[in-house]
Order: C-alpha cells, then sequence, then structure tokens
C-alpha cells in the first residue's frame, strides 16, 4: 500500500529499528523490492536517483512504483522518495509526480549555499505536505576518492556535530544524512562507522538519521548504528551488483535463450533474496 513517508519513519524511531530504502530503476528491480517486503512484512522506502529519472523517465518509473506498491504491497507500507536530488527543479518535478519525501543533496556545495538551496527546497516540500531530507558533510565515492587522492584518513570528510546542529536548525529538515564513515559503493575493510560521531550528531540534532552508502558497511556496524539513531538506511550498489552479475551469469549459461522473460527472473529472486537479508538485519521483519 502506498503511504506518505511520516506513516514510516516515526514508527522505526519508535521501534528502534531502521527501516530500508532501496534504490530501483525498472521494473524488475521494482518487483523484487516489494516482494522482499512482503515476504518479510517490513515498510519500505523506494527511492530514484536523477540518474534513474534520466534513464528511465520520471513519469514512466514513479507509474511502476506506485503500481506496483498498490497491487503488489496490499498490506505492506511502501512511500516514495527522490534519492540526491541535487536541485530544487528535481525536488519539485518529484513533488508533483506524487513523491512524499524527497533529498535535497546540496552537500558539495560550501556551508552557506547548502543551507539556501536546502531550506528552500524543504520549504517547499512542507508548503506540498512532503518530507525533507538534507545532508552535510562529505559521503565519498570512487570517483571522489580518485579526485580528491585520499589514501586512508576519511575523518576530515565526515560531518561536524555543531555544524549539523546549526543545519537542521536553519533549514528545518526532517530527517538528516551525515557523513559518518560509509562511502557510496562497496569497499571492502575500509567503511567503518564512527559510532560516537553519530552519537553526537544524533544527541545534537534530535533528527531520525539517514545512513547512506550501506552496501559495503559490515552487518555489526549497522546494528550498532541503529542502536545511536539510525532509522533510514539506504542501499543501492548491492542490488545493481546482484542483479547484473546473476544477468551475466544467465546470459552465459543460456546462451541460445533470447526470452527476457526467462532471463530477468534469476535476477529478480537475487535481489528478492538481499532485500530479506538486509530487512533482517534492519530489525524491520514484521513491523507493518
Ligand atoms: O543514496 C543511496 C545510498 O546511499 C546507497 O549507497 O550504493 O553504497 O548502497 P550504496
Ligand atoms: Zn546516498
Amino acid at each position: 500500500m502506498l503511504v506518505h513517508i511520516k506513516e514510516i519513519i516515526p514508527k522505526a524511531v519508535k521501534g528502534n529499528y531502521a527501516v530500508p530504502a532501496f534504490n530501483t530503476f525498472n521494473l524488475e528491480t521494482t518487483l523484487a523490492i516489494v516482494r522482499g517486503a512482503v515476504a518479510k512484512k517490513s515498510p519500505v522506502i523506494i527511492q530514484i536517483s536523477e540518474k534513474t529519472i534520466k534513464y528511465a523517465g520520471l513519469k514512466p518509473i514513479t507509474h511502476i512504483m506506485e503500481t506496483i506498491a498498490k497491487n503488489e504491497a496490499v498490506v505492506v507500507p511502501v512511500a516514495l522518495h527522490l534519492d540526491h536530488g541535487k536541485s530544487f527543479h528535481s525536488v519539485a518535478e518529484c513533488i508533483s509526480a506524487g513523491f512524499t519525501s524527497i533529498h535535497i543533496d546540496a552537500s558539495e556545495l560550501p556551508y552557506d549555499e547548502n543551507v539556501i538551496l536546502t531550506k528552500q527546497a524543504t520549504d517547499y516540500a512542507h508548503k506540498n505536505k512532503c518530507w525533507a531530507q538534507g545532508e552535510l558533510g562529505t559521503i565519498l565515492n570512487k570517483k571522489s576518492i580518485a579526485k580528491k587522492k585520499i589514501k586512508d584518513d576519511f575523518s576530515k570528510f565526515m560531518t561536524n556535530p555543531s555544524q549539523a546542529e546549526k543545519f537542521v536548525k536553519k533549514t528545518k529538515i526532517n530527517t538528516f544524512a551525515p557523513s559518518v564513515g560509509a562511502m557510496h559503493g562497496i569497499f571492502k575493510g575500509k567503511e567503518k562507522i564512527n559510532q560516537t560521531l553519530l552519537k553526537e550528531i544524533k544527541q545534537k540534532t534530535k533528527l531520525p538519521l539517514v545512513l547512506h552508502g550501506a552496501s559495503g558497511v559490515p552487518d555489526q556496524d549497522i546494528k550498532q548504528a541503529i542502536k545511536n539513531g539510525v532509522a533510514v538506511i539506504n542501499i543501492d550498489t548491492r542490488l545493481r551488483q546482484v542483479f547484473t552479475n546473476t544477468l551475466r551469469q544467465t546470459l552465459m549459461s543460456k546462451v541460445h535463450e533470447i526470452d527476457p522473460r526467462d532471463i530477468f527472473p534469476a535476477s529478480m529472486d537475487s535481489v528478492q533474496k538481499i532485500v530479506e537479508e538486509k530487512i533482517e538485519l534492519f530489525g524491520s521483519v514484521n513491523k507493518c
């Protein structure tokens, strides 16, 4: 069932678990996410990035998500969210399309400009009865690590708790995405959550925290992060990784198969399996 995100996140905060926020980019992934959530009776956030909007078109992908939420997830709450919206335009178009939550990611801008754009997007979201997520600090990825020539010390890219406190007061965002050691992508052995920092950010912001870049974060770090205030956990890379790897294997093992309907199901099953594992890890089983 399609619900407002405000029906999902406050319950997770109260219940000390985290809601999974899975990125989708097509029909097959969306079905797999929802089937996993239904199998585990877990609320779920389905989110798209600007790259997906460019790839699939906002209206087609929104209709896919909405229709699957309404018809496949009859009793499971599903909310639609824009992930890493970089501009006011992206935020506004997703709100018009019916999303109940947006992420305005102005974290690459200087602090004052981040505040201005985040506040502008948040005010607009609130006027339209939507929630807004803001971000401060740098959540690194493969490209930015190479560009900034970073070796091992990621600490200077993490969120400053006092600045975060001012940021949430000025912007009035509903949820906050800090940089606390996770990175976008999978970096085996390199992603370690700074739990002390996370706790301090939670204490100062008093908002539900969103953990970005969770695909490569060890399970024990995830569990501790939930105890320390994380209420939403984003998973993207891991789903695309299993979808594509399984697809590659299927194509290699069925070299003469030409019917996509006999090729995609294995990839969908692999995505669903990861979805169910993450739901177990985040503690959101049977929470609807
Ligand atoms: O916004 C999306 C996420 O932060 C996903 O991160 O690609 O490491 O799973 P990930
Ligand atoms: Zn992210």
